[in-house]
């Protein structure tokens, strides 16, 4: 039995208001107009054959085995490409049809390879369902005439394989990498019977601009695009509904398998984030879950220069909670603590920051959104009132000016990035803030009409320069801001911006970008009508990370763009659950829902209800953690789901920090580089393995459903329980779906959701209550949620990590497509043939004043410290700024990283540290001693 597919309707759903009247084979029906005669009869139950559509993708209309009759017409109209008409009358199966399909058949079978029982497409093969079902019995024309059966299989791509001699050159693949990706990396080349698909002159998949997100492969009606993993084990039987576990998009899909077998990742059609497209990390990159590497029983020891001791759970969890409570004992309540992961589930964090508040009885949890988004809760609760994004992702489908600031969304959210796309291809304008040429600012049938190219550091100049040209050029929204926002604080913002250092003039010297340049960006925005801000960590990741989440939130909110689709304010979270492990309170001040520690009724509602006194103190921040444990007051964590080690900034500070505790705990997939510094290890489930939830960027809470069963033998909240109960705080829940109830029960904005809820309506964006029972996808619709919006002055303040001539130029950093974070997955999949290693981004004109070619080893110094990695020289960066990647842990970005943070949260400075770059002939010690020297060796 195949795995059960979703109906294929053979074009896209019209979007059209008006109803059309007809009949297909005598049925009367109506339909929204412009909808096509295909799809027209798919929804009434009648299926005419088809080859070269799909309801993914526009009609083209080139296979001609669709093909109908229509009363008082000519000919044979092809289904797929002709819209009904009032009062038309068609007809899908008559003998002159008949006869015609199965002509057209034929020539495609005369040269196809008849290997079907062998052919890995056996049973899920659109060819070979149509020959069945237009009653292809013969092939008359014999198969030694001319043909492409001896045509070469490309295998260069490591997930799918192409097999022209399989093609039938429908065009679906070029139009699903057309349309639906926007990559535009494969084309038809060659006229009648030579053409054939074509990944560009003398190219194979690998060395093409193919970006490997599948689409083609899902689109492809024949076997000629094939999953490897297909090929290897078979046709999937069964299927699961998940969630993605790697970036913020929150991508549904199918896990289709065989047996315990994870046999194929499909885009789910109908998952509300993704609508059924994927990048390769969701699609191909799954094979980490059952890696060689992953570690499945506990391990213990007693000090970290000790050899692992591998033990049961219940000794693993006995010397865990020994270990906590020894040091309460001798150093106080506060000395441990813990931090929450974005990458878990939240349910699993729920449980983690309950036992910390509950069983350790002090707020000393923190989470590594603190590292990335922790600015974006701050600076969008002080100024609308709510600590996420406005906007669901379809709100872009009507966004008419669009601006992307410190975000490479096609390598950090490629499925969001094409939905982008596809917006900007029909006429969308868009504007780029960010010091690097990222592929938003040219690539097929996209270009940005602005690129500021400011300086890094300088985002709050900007947006106070934006918001200059809004105020002295009358694009202030007046009845807007009138009846929305607070009139004092807009008095003194207004007051503020207009003052001549916030001028485009005043703002190019210190950005390095040109004053009519942002004259023209900043009218663009505001002009609109419908102007929507995207933004990633290019905006928080700075000391004034805060300021300018703010910033952002006031223009638009001068220029009346919250509150309906297409615009907004919209954080592009990078990990999977960074929304939900901040929902789920993991801030040291913050209970979940946001709600301050410090408030009598909001802590008697959770000590109600948990059975126990909470502090009323708030608790350390991971770098104050950092900071008390080298003062020798904070002496054990419990770390879910996060590499500290190589992650947070400054390496030596940090390792330092953990290398001063006497119990650190580290629940995850794999010995990573905090490990080093551990004394539990505690196996930690893939995503594969979870039952729960994740909110994705858009505020999105999705299922996630174990797909097979915990290798661990343990849920990740069991163990979490199971430690709780063993400190004496006594937790009982029986299943995830349990502790959502909990979450439901004690935070407002989740207390309509249940896993029962998301089984029966799929997802839903909090909040989701009485008021809003199917969620909210936009925000802040009549009101904002504190009422009246709040501006806030946004004094631009250099940060006080200047370049020197000791060094010189800006080092900032980012991710690439391939792999993600830490690399501690994708490093274990075979998405490394990609990007095997960090290298450092020089210009040009920057390696020639120092020597520098192209692959050379260079190290990279600043006055935290030195690491070295390859050059690669490229203009995709200015000169004086340098830049890379931190998925490796060899390269040690964070060696050189500053302690300098966001004034209000302690987010990192991780976007600009003042560095010098020069050749250099050895590894570092720090490199030479971890790492041999050399890049970590992974087995895939
Ligand atoms: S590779 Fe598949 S989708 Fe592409 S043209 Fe050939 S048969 Fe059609
Ligand atoms: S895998 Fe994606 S990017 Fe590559 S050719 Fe197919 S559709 Fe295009
Ligand atoms: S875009 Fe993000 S969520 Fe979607 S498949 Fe890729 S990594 Fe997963
Ligand atoms: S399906 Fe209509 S022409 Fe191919």
């Amino acid at each position: 039995m195949v795995a059960s597919k979703e109906k294929d309707f053979g074009t896209p759903e019209s979007t059209l208001q008006g109803l059309v009247s007809l009949t297909i084979d005598g049925m009367p029906i109506q339909v929204a107009e412009g909808t096509s005669v295909m799809r027209a009869a798919a929804e009434t139950g009648i299926s005419i054959p088809k080859l070269c559509s799909t309801d993914s993708l526009n009609a083209f209309g080139s296979c001609r085995l669709c093909l109908v009759e229509i009363e008082g017409q000519q000919g044979m109209p092809a289904s797929c490409s002709t819209p009904v008409g009032e009062g038309m009358a068609v007809r899908t199966q008559t003998e002159r049809l008949a006869k015609v399909r199965r002509g057209v058949m034929e020539l495609y079978i005369s040269d196809h390879p008849l290997d079907c029982l062998t052919c890995s497409a056996n049973g899920d093969c659109e060819l070979q369902d149509m020959a069945g079902a237009v009653g292809l019995r013969e092939v008359r024309y014999g198969f030694d005439g001319e043909n492409h059966l001896d045509l070469e299989v490309d295998s260069s791509n490591p997930y799918f394989s192409f097999d022209p001699s399989k093609c039938i050159v429908c065009s679906r693949c070029v139009r699903a990498c057309d349309e639906v990706q926007g990559t535009f990396a494969l084309t038809i080349e060659g006229r009648g019977f030579d053409s054939k698909v074509s990944t560009g002159p003398g190219e194979n998949f690998l060395d093409s601009e193919c970006v490997s997100c599948g689409a083609c492969v899902q689109v492809c009606p024949t076997a000629t695009l094939m999953e490897k993993s297909v090929i290897e084990h078979g046709q999937p039987e069964h299927s699961v509904i998940t969630t993605c576990a790697y970036c913020g998009v929150g991508c549904s899909f199918k896990a289709e398998m065989k047996g315990n077998q994870l046999v194929r990742m499909v885009p789910y059609r109908d998952g509300q984030a993704n609508h059924g497209h994927s990048c390769v990390k969701g699609r191909f990159a799954f094979g980490y879950a059952t890696h060689p590497d992953r570690v499945l029983k506990p391990l213990i020891r007693d000090k970290t220069s000790d050899v692992w001791r591998e033990v049961e759970w219940d000794e693993a969890i006995a010397f865990t909670a020994n270990r906590f409570e020894t040091i309460q004992a001798e150093y106080g309540r506060k000395s441990i603590g813990g931090i929450t992961s974005s990458r878990c589930t939240n349910e699993e964090v729920w449980v983690v920051q309950k036992l910390i508040r509950a069983g350790f009885k002090n707020n000393n949890v923190d989470t590594c959104a603190r590292v990335c988004h922790s600015p974006t809760g701050y600076g969008l609760k002080q100024t609308l009132g709510t600590s996420a994004g406005t906007q669901h992702f379809d709100s872009v489908r009507e966004a008419d000016v669009i601006v992307v600031i410190g975000a490479n969304l096609t390598e950090a959210h490629p499925v969001f990035a094409s939905q982008m796309k596809r917006r900007l291809r029909e006429g969308a304008r868009l504007i780029v803030i960010d010091p690097r040429g990222i592929d938003l600012v040219r690539s097929p049938h996209v270009e940005a009409r602005h690129h500021l190219q400011l300086l890094p550091g300088t985002n709050v100049a900007m947006i106070n320069a934006f918001a200059h040209v809004v105020v002295t050029e009358g694009y202030v929204d007046e009845e807007y801001v009138v009846a929305r926002c607070d009139p004092e604080s807009f008095a003194e913002w207004r007051e503020f911006v207009q003052r001549p250092e916030n001028s485009p003039e005043a703002v190019a010297k210190v950005t390095g970008v040109d004053a009519q340049q942002i004259r023209a960006a900043a009218r663009l925005y505001a002009g609109g009508p419908r102007s929507a801000i995207y933004y990633g960590l290019g905006v928080t990741e700075h000391s004034q990370g805060s300021t300018m989440v703010m910033g952002m939130a006031n223009i638009a909110m001068a220029t009346g763009n919250i509150g309906f689709m297409g615009v907004g304010v919209n954080p592009l979270r990078g990990q999977n659950n960074v929304q939900g492990s901040c929902d789920m309170g993991s801030f040291p001040h913050e209970l979940p829902g946001y709600r301050p520690v410090t408030d009598d009724t909001v802590r008697g509602t959770f000590e109600a209800a948990w059975q126990v006194e909470l502090d009323a103190e708030p608790g350390l921040r991971i770098p104050n953690m950092f900071d008390a444990a080298i003062a020798g007051e904070y002496r054990g964590m419990y770390i879910q789901g996060e590499d500290l080690a190589q992650s947070d900034p400054n390496t030596q500070h940090v390792e330092a920090a953990l290398d001063s505790m006497d119990c650190v705990v580290v629940q995850d997939l794999f010995l990573n580089e905090t490990c080093r510094f551990a004394h539990v290890f505690l196996p930690g489930t893939s995503f594969l393995e979870k039952d729960g939830t994740f909110t994705n960027a858009e505020r999105r809470i999705n299922r996630v459903r174990p797909v097979m069963p915990s290798q661990t033998g343990m849920a990740e909240w069991e163990v979490t329980q199971a430690l709780a109960n063993a400190m004496g705080y006594p937790m009982n829940y029986a299943n995830a779906a349990e502790i959502m109830d909990e979450i439901a029960a004690l935070t407002p904005t989740f207390s309509g959701v249940s896993f029962d809820h998301l089984d029966a309506v799929g997802s839903v964006q909090w909040p989701c209550n009485e008021a809003a029972p199917l969620g909210t996808p936009v925000m802040h619709i009549d009101q904002f949620v504190r009422g009246k919006g709040k501006f806030f002055p946004t004094e631009f303040v250099p940060t006080e990590e200047r370049t020197t001539r000791r060094f010189p130029l800006i080092l900032t950093t980012g991710r690439i497509l391939s792999q993600y974070n830490v690399g501690a997955q994708t490093r274990r999949t075979p998405n490394s043939i990609w990007s095997p290693e960090d290298v450092l981004e020089v210009h040009p004109h920057d390696a020639e004043l120092r020597g520098i070619v192209e692959g050379g080893l260079v190290a990279v110094s600043s006055r935290k410290g030195e690491t070295t990695l390859h050059a690669t020289l490229t203009d995709r960066v200015p000169p004086g700024v340098v830049y890379t990647t931190f998925h490796h842990p060899e390269t040690g970005a964070n060696i050189v990283t500053t302690e300098f943070s966001d004034w209000a949260t302690n987010c990192p400075e991780y976007k600009v540290t003042a560095v010098q770059v020069l050749p250099a002939s050895r590894r570092t010690e720090w490199q030479e001693r971890v790492h041999g020297g050399k890049a970590q060796v992974v087995r895939i």
